[in-house]
């Protein structure tokens, strides 16, 4: 059992929809709440990449999910108290906007407030190849505090399937957040090479 109450989960419209749906899977399990907000992007492509069925599965899994156009929920304040958030999987739309502290829509606001106090901030920003915008706002957000951490697959863990390398993805950037995912994380012990 993790000692993480309470998540924010913005969920952007890059491509990486299953990502969002594995971080809530795991956090419902560990029993942590999870805030969530879904950019109008992110509406298209989980209903492209993983159909009609799972924006529901996201609201069931969700404690709170909260409209991105509602910049007075409680995650748009810094006093309400949350332990991390992760934007799973991040555009390079979300990127820049929180790299520049826009603070346009919730969960860019929700980024800023996390950033502001100084909190975990995991971003699995996606897109290939990157150009040198996308670079500059990784380190600047980076700078920032944030931690950008691609969905890149750990080749050398045994993955067996699409969903075993999106959920050992989903658990490593909650143990960048600060949240121990338990047994579900498959770690490195060393090998003879
Ligand atoms: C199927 C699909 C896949 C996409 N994949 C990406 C991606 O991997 N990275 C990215 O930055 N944008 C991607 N986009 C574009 C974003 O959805 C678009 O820039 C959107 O305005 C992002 O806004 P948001 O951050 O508010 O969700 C994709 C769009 C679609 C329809």
């Amino acid at each position: 059992m993790t000692s993480v109450r309470r998540v924010i989960v913005g969920i952007s419209g890059a491509s990486g929809a299953a990502l969002a749906v594995e971080t809530l899977r795991i956090l419902t399990k560990l029993e942590v709440e999870s805030y969530v907000t879904v950019t109008a992007g992110a509406e298209q492509t989980i209903r492209h990449e993983l159909g009609p069925k799972a924006r529901d599965e996201i609201r069931a899994l969700a404690t709170r999910d909260l409209p991105p156009s509602d910049i007075a929920a409680p995650i748009a304040s810094g006093s309400f108290k949350v332990d991390a958030m992760l934007v799973a999987p991040c555009s390079m739309r979300s990127l820049a906007a929180i790299a520049y502290g826009t603070g346009e829509g919730l969960l860019v606001r929700a980024a800023d407030v996390t950033l502001k106090e100084r909190r975990p901030l995991v971003l699995l920003a996606r897109e290939a190849p990157l150009h040198e915008g996308h670079l500059e706002a990784m380190l600047k957000v980076t700078r920032m505090g944030a931690i950008v951490s691609p969905p890149v697959p750990p080749f050398y863990s045994g993955l067996e399937s699409l969903e075993d390398m999106t959920h050992q993805i989903a658990a490593r950037a909650l143990s960048s957040a600060g949240i121990d995912p338990g047994d579900v994380l498959r770690r490195w012990q060393g090998a003879e090479l």
